[in-house]
Formats: structure tokens, C-alpha cells, sequence
């Protein structure tokens, strides 16, 4: 009888074995083919690799082999090496003054070398990246919106925000908490502000949170397009909590196209001297010294190019006019700020990720993060700040929005920001 008992037991046993093998030797078959696959896509071959200090290693692959030509629209795509247009210097009494702490924006990998010129530096993608992501077509994209447009959780409530003596209704996601500074009303051929560079720190690494500028155009609340530039931390898709340069772009909502760098096809990147994903230092500290990174996009008048500017006039590249089709001519609104993406926002138990510095916006300078500077650019060329702001934040007791006037006459600073889960937002 024990025997026999005996028997069946280790027959269920190596059942159970055999079958969780052959699954597991399925499962990581097929995705390490797949993965494969995925990198040699992805990763382009490198004239010279740069290991940086954070783990990292930094492909420079030639400019024209660079991912973006991957993309059917830019097959005979001649490369603008530089931007074409000039924007008119602001007038001194407009101009905000410069902080004192301003300086140019440093990545980490830039003390272990340079890309030779001819050359662009590319973060190289890992499997260990692919590995972590929900799936190989979602790897490197925002989510896409949550729920369809008849879905009562896709649009919230009292999404109103208040510009030029008018309610005016946003588009809100269940998985999004934001806290912004937007414009609207006018055409804008560009935007940009000064970033304050902190490290927020993220629950889940299916969380992420951002503070960037971005300029949006389209038809409605699920057919947009955005061009996006700023920090992120993003542990699922850089594997670690580090604070890193992003450009986003998406001419479908988010709902297929789009990434943070240059994984997915479509920007065109010039300059040799900074890379996209990878981090950047150093870092605010509470109460201590501030860092902050200018970013800029601008449309390119004579191309139609819209172009990135990191640092003190450091073209960095540009998204091609023909990957575009609602953001051709202009942009219709501007946004300034942070977002926060996670599955536990907006609802209870909340996420702990947190926005900007962590702190709420009222705290201000040396505590909260910053924009300072955010200017338009209208048809005139010309840097302005704009003329009708409005601020928003999703979920006020979780993450802040404040556009803080010191006093009469100076220039207002946005700050935005907040710890997330606390007994305001539990
Ligand atoms: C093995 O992989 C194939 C192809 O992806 C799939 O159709 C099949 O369901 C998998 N089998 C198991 C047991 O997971
Ligand atoms: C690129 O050039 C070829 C040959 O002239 C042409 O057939 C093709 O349509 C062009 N592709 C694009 C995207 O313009
Ligand atoms: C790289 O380009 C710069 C600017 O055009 C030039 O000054 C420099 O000499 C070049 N370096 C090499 C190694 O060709
Ligand atoms: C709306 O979407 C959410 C998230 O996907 C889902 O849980 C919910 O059931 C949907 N509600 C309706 C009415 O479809
Ligand atoms: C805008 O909305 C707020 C809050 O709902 C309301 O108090 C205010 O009267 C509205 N203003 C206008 C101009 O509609
Ligand atoms: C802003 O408000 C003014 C005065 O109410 C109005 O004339 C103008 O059309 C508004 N502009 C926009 C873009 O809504």
C-alpha cells in the first residue's frame, strides 16, 4: 500500500515536472528567438562603445544607420544637420533672469568618452530591457489609453481647467495623474522651459514618472498627436531608478506608435554628444543646490522638421515632417509639468510613486521641482511667454500644480509635484 502510494506520488511529481519544463523551455525558447531577433532590429552596429559608470553601454553608430531609417516614411530621407531658423533673442525686461545655478546638462556616460564624429551615441538595448517589458511590441512605448472612449473611466469628471476666463475641458486617463502648466487658443511652432533635474522615486516598475514639455495637436481626445521632451525615471524600461532624457513622440495617442528614444523608428538624431534614455546628472538636492536642463522644440519653418534642443543650444535631432500629419503646421496647445503613469492612481490604495521633487508644489524653490522660462514660439519667431495659462492637476492631494508669482511684475515659476500615496490621498 505505502508502496504503491509511493508510486503514484512520484508519478505526479516528475508529471509535474516534465510539464513545468516543457513550459518554461517553450516560454524561453521562443523569446529568447524572439528577443534575438529584437536586438539585432534594434541595436545597429557601433563604430565604438563607451561603457558608462551606471551600467550602461553607449553604441556610436553612424548617422545614417541610425534606427530612425527604419521607418518606411524616411527611406529617402536626406539628413538636416542642423536647424535652419533663428529665434529672436527675447527683449532683456522680458527675459527671466538666469539661475544662478543653471549649467549645461551632463549624462553620465560622457566621462568615459566622446562619439567620433559621423556618429551618433545610441543606449544599447539588453535583453535583460526586453525581458522586463509586458510584451516585445509594447517595449519602450507609454501604455496605451486604458479603456475605450465609451468607457466612463477613460474620461473623469471635472477635467476643467481654467484659461482666458473660460472652463475648458482635458482629456484625462484612469492610469495618469498629472500636474501641469498649459496654454492654448494659439498656433505654436514651438515651446520650451527650464527643467529642474530631480529623482523621484517609483513604487513599481510598472510605474514611471516624468517631467517634460510637450506640444499637442489633433482632433479629439483619442486622435492626437504630441512631440514631448524631458526626464524620466522608468525602471521597467532602463531597469534601474536613475533620471533620464527622453523624447517622446506619438501620432496615434499612445495607442500604437511612440517611444522614449530611439527604439522605435522615426527620430532623427544629429548631434554626437548626447544620447537619449540615457541619465543625466547631477541630481537637485533638498534644500542644497538646484540643477536644471533647458529643453526646446521647434518647428523648422523651412523644413518642417520640429527640433530638439537639450542644453544651451545643443540641437540634438529632430522628428521628420513627414512622420507628422496634425502637428505639420503647428501645435494647438503646450503643456509644462510632470506625469505620473501608474495602474494605482486615481484610486485607493494609491501609488507611492512620486511626482518632481516629491514634494508638493507650495513648498517652492530648493524643495519643489521647477519650470522656469516657459516660453512659446508663435509665427513671429520669436521666444514669448504665453499669454493665457491655466494649471491642472489631476489629483491635487497626491500631486500639486502652482504657478508662483513672487511678486508684481516677476515672471511666474511653475512648480509641480507630490509624494503620492499619503493620509491627503490614501
Ligand atoms: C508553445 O509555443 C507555441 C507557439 O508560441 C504555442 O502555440 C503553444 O501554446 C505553447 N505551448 C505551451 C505548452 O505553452
Ligand atoms: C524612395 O525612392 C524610391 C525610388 O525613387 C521610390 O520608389 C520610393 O517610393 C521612395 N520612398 C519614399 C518613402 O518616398
Ligand atoms: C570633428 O568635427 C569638428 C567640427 O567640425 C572638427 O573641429 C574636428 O577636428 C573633427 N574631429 C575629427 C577627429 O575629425
Ligand atoms: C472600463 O475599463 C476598465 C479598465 O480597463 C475596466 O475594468 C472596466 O470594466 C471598463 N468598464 C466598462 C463599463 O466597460
Ligand atoms: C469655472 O469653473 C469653476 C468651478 O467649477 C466655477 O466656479 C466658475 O464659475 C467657472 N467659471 C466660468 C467662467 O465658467
Ligand atoms: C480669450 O478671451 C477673449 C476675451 O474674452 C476673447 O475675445 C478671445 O477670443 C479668447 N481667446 C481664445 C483663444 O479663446
Amino acid at each position: 500500500m505505502a508502496k504503491r502510494t509511493l508510486t503514484i506520488l512520484l508519478a505526479i511529481i516528475l508529471i509535474n515536472i516534465v510539464l513545468s519544463e516543457d513550459v518554461k523551455a517553450n516560454k524561453s525558447t521562443k523569446t529568447s528567438l524572439d528577443v534575438d531577433l529584437k536586438l539585432k532590429l534594434l541595436n545597429k552596429p557601433a563604430v565604438k562603445s563607451i561603457k558608462s559608470d551606471d551600467g550602461d553601454i553607449i553604441d556610436c553608430v553612424d548617422i545614417h544607420k541610425q534606427p530612425a531609417f527604419d521607418h518606411p516614411a524616411l527611406q529617402n530621407h536626406t539628413i538636416q544637420m542642423r536647424p535652419s531658423f533663428h529665434l529672436k533673442s527675447e527683449t532683456p525686461n522680458t527675459k527671466n533672469k538666469a539661475s544662478p545655478q543653471s549649467q549645461v546638462v551632463a549624462q553620465t556616460w560622457q566621462r568615459n568618452g566622446r562619439c567620433p564624429n559621423g556618429t551618433i551615441p545610441i543606449r544599447r538595448i539588453r535583453s535583460q530591457d526586453l525581458l522586463r517589458a509586458s510584451s516585445l511590441e509594447s517595449f519602450g512605448k507609454k501604455a496605451p489609453p486604458p479603456s475605450h472612449k465609451n468607457n466612463a473611466t477613460y474620461y473623469l469628471p471635472n477635467d476643467l481647467v481654467y484659461i482666458n476666463n473660460t472652463n475648458i475641458s482635458l482629456p484625462s486617463l484612469s492610469d495618469r495623474s498629472a500636474a501641469i502648466l498649459i496654454t492654448l487658443g494659439f498656433n505654436y511652432i514651438g515651446a520650451q522651459g527650464d527643467l529642474n533635474i530631480w529623482h523621484p522615486s517609483v513604487e513599481s516598475p510598472d510605474d514611471y514618472t516624468t517631467a517634460q514639455v510637450l506640444l499637442k495637436n489633433g482632433a479629439s481626445y483619442d486622435d492626437f498627436e504630441t512631440v514631448e521632451t524631458g526626464w524620466v525615471v522608468n525602471p521597467k524600461l532602463y531597469g534601474d531608478a536613475l533620471t533620464r532624457l527622453f523624447a517622446y513622440w506619438t501620432v496615434d495617442a499612445y495607442k500604437s506608435t511612440g517611444c522614449f528614444d530611439l527604439t522605435c523608428a522615426g527620430f532623427v538624431q544629429t548631434s554626437q554628444d548626447l544620447a537619449l534614455g540615457a541619465s543625466l546628472e547631477p541630481w537637485s538636492v533638498d534644500g542644497g543646490p538646484q540643477y536644471q536642463v533647458t529643453v526646446a522644440i521647434n518647428l523648422d519653418p523651412h523644413t518642417g522638421n520640429w527640433w530638439l534642443k537639450v542644453g544651451q543650444n545643443a540641437a540634438l535631432g529632430y522628428w521628420p515632417r513627414s512622420l507628422l500629419n496634425y502637428l505639420k503646421a503647428s501645435a494647438t496647445s503646450v503643456e509644462w509639468g510632470g506625469q505620473v503613469y501608474s495602474p494605482n492612481v486615481k484610486k485607493t490604495p494609491h501609488t507611492t510613486t512620486t511626482m518632481g521633487s516629491g514634494e508638493y508644489a507650495s513648498t517652492l524653490h530648493g524643495s519643489a521641482c521647477y519650470i522656469k522660462a516657459p516660453r512659446i514660439v508663435d509665427y513671429s519667431l520669436s521666444l514669448k511667454y504665453p499669454q493665457w495659462v491655466g494649471t491642472w492637476a489631476d489629483e491635487p492631494y497626491c500631486y500639486s500644480a502652482y504657478n508662483y508669482v513672487q511678486a508684481p511684475g516677476v515672471e511666474p515659476v511653475f512648480y509641480f509635484g507630490g509624494p503620492g500615496r499619503n493620509p491627503n490621498c490614501p
